[in-house]
Parts: C-alpha cells; sequence; structure tokens
C-alpha cells in the first residue's frame, strides 16, 4: 500500500526498539534547495534527497516553472533549467507547504519578479512574513500583498545590510536567495544558524555565489552575474535522527542512527544524557540506549544549536516516561502544544501555561485514538503509541509521511507494531503546510 493511501496507523506499544535505523536527507536543506535549483543556468545533480511528500509538492512546483526533471533513483535527482519560464507558482500547490515561501527569493533573485501565494497559516500559531519583506524590500524590491498573492519586482536588486529583528529560518534562507545575484554586498545579521543553512551555501557556492559565514550570525553575499550548475548531496536529516534517538530512549532498548553529523544533535545527546540515557557517539553515528528508569529533565527550544523546537513534541512523549515533574518551554513557536491534547486522550499529565508546558510524568500511557495536528506532533504521537498500553490508532498520518521518509517500516524494523491502514473514501489530511 503506498504511503498516499494510507489513512491511519495501528500501534500495538510495549515492545523495546533494538537494532540501526537509516537517516535521509534533510528535509529542511532539501526544500530550501530546491528553490535555489531554481538560480541555475546549467544542469544541477542532487543526491540524498529525502522521499517524503513536502519535497514531491516542491518538485511539482518547480517542474510547473518549466524545469526538466530526471529521476535517477529515489533519492537522487538531474534537473535542467533551460526550460524555466515563469516567476508565478501554481496556487494550489503553493498553498500545501509553508517552505514554498522560498521561491519569492528564488524567483525575484532570478527573474527580478515573483508573485508566490501568501503562505497559509498553520497549526504552529501565526507564521509571519515580515522580516522576509523587509529584507526584501532592503534590496530594492516593491512588495506588494492583492487577491492573496506577494507580488514582488525589482528592477535590479542592490546589495544592503539587514539587520533580522527575530532568528528566522525562512527569512535567512529567502534572503540569501535573493542576494546571490544582486549587485554588490549583501550582509545579514541575526540570521539562522541551523546545519541546513550551511547546506542551502554550500550549494549556492557550488553554483558559483559567494557566500560566507553561513553558519555564524553574520551572513556576508557577493552578488555574482549568473550562476551555473552542480553536484551535491544533501545532508543527513538532524530532526528525523533525533526523532528515533528520542524513540529509542521513550521506548528502551538499543538504537543506531546513520549516518548523521554529531554535532548537529548535540543539544538532543546533551538532554538524553541528562535523562540517564547512555549514548555513544561515533563519526558517523550514534546509539542510544535506555535500560534504566528515565530522570525528569526541563527542556527549553531555541533556535540552533539549543534544543530543536521540531523535537519538542517527541520530547514531551519521553516525558511522560519519566517518573517526576518535568517542564517544557517552547521559545520559538507560540502555539506548538496541540499535541497536548491528544496526549491528554491517552492519559498523558500535562498542564499548558502560555509556553510552558508542566509534565508529571512515570505513569503508563495507554493506547487511544489520537490524530496528528502537524508533522512533527504526528511522529510523538507514533511514538506515545510505542510506549503506550495497548493499541492506538493514529489518524491524519498524511500530516507525518509530509516529513518521515518510511517511518512505520524504519520503527518496524527495530521491533515496533504498527500497522498502516487504509480507509475507503477518506479525505486527505488538510491544513498545517508545516
Ligand atoms: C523553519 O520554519 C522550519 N521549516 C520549521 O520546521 C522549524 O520549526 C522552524 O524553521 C524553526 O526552526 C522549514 O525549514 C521548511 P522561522 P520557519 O521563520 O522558517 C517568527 C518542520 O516540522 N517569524 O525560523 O517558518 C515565527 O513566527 C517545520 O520541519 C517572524 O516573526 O520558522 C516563529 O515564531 C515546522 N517573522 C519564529 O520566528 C518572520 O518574518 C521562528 O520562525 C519569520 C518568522
Amino acid at each position: 500500500m503506498g504511503e498516499d493511501e494510507v489513512q491511519k496507523l495501528i500501534v500495538r506499544g510495549g515492545n523495546r526498539l533494538e537494532g540501526r535505523v537509516r537517516i535521509s536527507g534533510a528535509k529542511n536543506a532539501a526544500l530550501a534547495i530546491l528553490p535555489a535549483v531554481l538560480m541555475a543556468s546549467e544542469k544541477v545533480s542532487l543526491y540524498n534527497v529525502p522521499d517524503i511528500i513536502d519535497v514531491r509538492t516542491m518538485l511539482r512546483i518547480v517542474e510547473d516553472l518549466g524545469m526538466t526533471i530526471r529521476r535517477r533513483g529515489r533519492n537522487s535527482l538531474d534537473f535542467y533549467p533551460s526550460g524555466l519560464r515563469g516567476f508565478s507558482p501554481p496556487y494550489s500547490l503553493v498553498q500545501q507547504i509553508r517552505a514554498s515561501s522560498y521561491l519569492m527569493g528564488s524567483l525575484l533573485g532570478r527573474f527580478g519578479k515573483a508573485a508566490v501565494p501568501v503562505p497559509g497559516g498553520c497549526d504552529l500559531g501565526p507564521r509571519p512574513i515580515d522580516q522576509h519583506l523587509k529584507g526584501f524590500t532592503a534590496l530594492g524590491a516593491d512588495c506588494r500583498i492583492e487577491h492573496g498573492l506577494i507580488n514582488l519586482t525589482a528592477g535590479k536588486l542592490i546589495g544592503a545590510h539587514i539587520y533580522l529583528d527575530v532568528v528566522s529560518v525562512g527569512a535567512t534562507v529567502n534572503l540569501m536567495l535573493a542576494a546571490v545575484l544582486a549587485e554588490g554586498r549583501t550582509v545579514l545579521e541575526n540570521v539562522a544558524k541551523e546545519p541546513e543553512i550551511v547546506d542551502l551555501a554550500n550549494m549556492l557556492n557550488a553554483l558559483g555565489a559567494v557566500v560566507k559565514g553561513a553558519g555564524t550570525d553574520v551572513i556576508k553575499i557577493d552578488g555574482v552575474k549568473k550562476l551555473g550548475g552542480a553536484e551535491h548531496m544533501i545532508i543527513p536529516d538532524r530532526i528525523e535522527a533525533g526523532t528515533y534517538m528520542l524513540a529509542a530512549a521513550a521506548a528502551g532498548g538499543a538504537v543506531t542512527v546513520g549516518e548523521v553529523i554529531p554535532k548537529h544533535l548535540e543539544a538532543v545527546t546533551a538532554k538524553l544524557r541528562e535523562m540517564g540515557v547512555e549514548i555513544e557517539v561515533e563519526p558517523e553515528q550514534i546509539t542510544v540506549s535506555r535500560n534504566g528508569p528515565l530522570i525528569p529533565s526541563d527542556l527549553k527550544t531555541f533556535p540552533y544549536p539549543g534544543f530543536p523546537t521540531d523535537l519538542q513534541p517527541l520530547g514531551m512523549v519521553l516525558l511522560t516516561a519519566a517518573p517526576g515533574t518535568s517542564v517544557i518551554t517552547e521559545n520559538v513557536f507560540e502555539n506548538r502544544f496541540r499535541h497536548v491534547d491528544e496526549l491528554e486522550k491517552m492519559g498523558a499529565q500535562i498542564k499548558v501555561e502560555g509556553r510552558a508546558a508542566v509534565i508529571d510524568g512515570g505513569l503508563p500511557l495507554s493506547g487511544a485514538p489520537v490524530a496528528a495536528t502537524d508533522l512533527r506532533a504526528g511522529a510523538a504521537l507514533l511514538v506515545a503509541g510505542l510506549i503506550a498500553e495497548g493499541e492506538t490508532v493514529l489518524g491524519e498520518v498524511d500530516h507525518i509521511y509530509r516529513g518521515y521518509e518510511n517511518i512505520a517500516e524504519k520503527l518496524n524494523s527495530l521491533g515496533a507494531q504498527i500497522k498502516p491502514q487504509q480507509l475507503r473514501g477518506s479525505s486527505k489530511a488538510t491544513g498545517d503546510p508545516g
């Protein structure tokens, strides 16, 4: 049964997880790099591209704009940009993923204009783009929002000194894309330092751009006339890896995740050690083992290199298994506790106060019918099903397949008992462009 037909996952809890799981390419690197491919003038080959719904949607957008794509394998693709025409991606596809906002920067950078639908809101709270638009304006673009479209035009983009008011991954990506073909130097300050930003910078430089400082607070870009072609291997997905590490800690057992870049997971490794979990770090893999009781801990999310907000829902499930009181503080998004209602249906004792969630852990969860509200909440509920007593029926699983390649198969290969169920005539999951 193809993932796109699966509507529910039936999970039987109580199994430990043992073995090794292969980590796919990073979703949030691929979703930033694919818009960058639109700026190339020669063939681009990408390797280790995760085969997930959001990437497939972005590929359809890029193809709709005139790019020729040759799939060389499940995770390897060649792009031929000679047929590129439009600067206005299709509304129906753009609305499905928030990362389509990156098309603003790449199309504006390439064509001097872009007409991109306003990215939808989602279940993590408001997802403003004020910092993106502030940066485009600073580079000389005229930004207008008309009839649900963001219309950007610029006779010529001129390098500028831009200070972001908020550390934003999306704004950092978008402004890098808009600046690489601008005239002169652009300095971006107070930028995001995520590994996916560094991966994008490496890809842009491989195309012939001049981007320095990615991974630090200041990125300097010297505009060039044209970008050529390149080959690029996408970095491993640290959020996928962290998901399996936290799942292993929650279920008990011993799981190795590879290949990974351990440095990208230092905040997760440190937190797990604090909770009494054994971690063995090797150059390209990490092994998580847990046999004894978990120690309650406080968890605060921050932009990289802090504990990633995307793993906060998974951290919450883990903390429900630690006997005692733990506090999670979500410092990145305003409303990223929607998974709490679903976890409470499984017997979790959690009290939300604004940006803090107080977890009274130690009592086992019990299996129940629950539904994914967004991508990472869905993964968290799946892991909750692994540790709950009895059976959990997880709905709206489309959310999960947006960001995780073969998650049920990978967990079952570690000893989980997850059965996909297809529902006849059911509606597709909507919302949360993520
Ligand atoms: C990216 O979203 C990721 N998505 C998210 O991953 C991730 O959670 C987030 O970065 C934080 O790491 C992709 O890379 C496709 P932000 P993004 O701009 O760029 C505020 C997942 O599950 N803000 O860094 O949308 C914003 O409201 C997804 O893979 C402004 O105020 O996040 C938020 O509170 C979920 N104005 C904070 O910044 C702006 O113009 C961080 O948002 C932009 C953002």
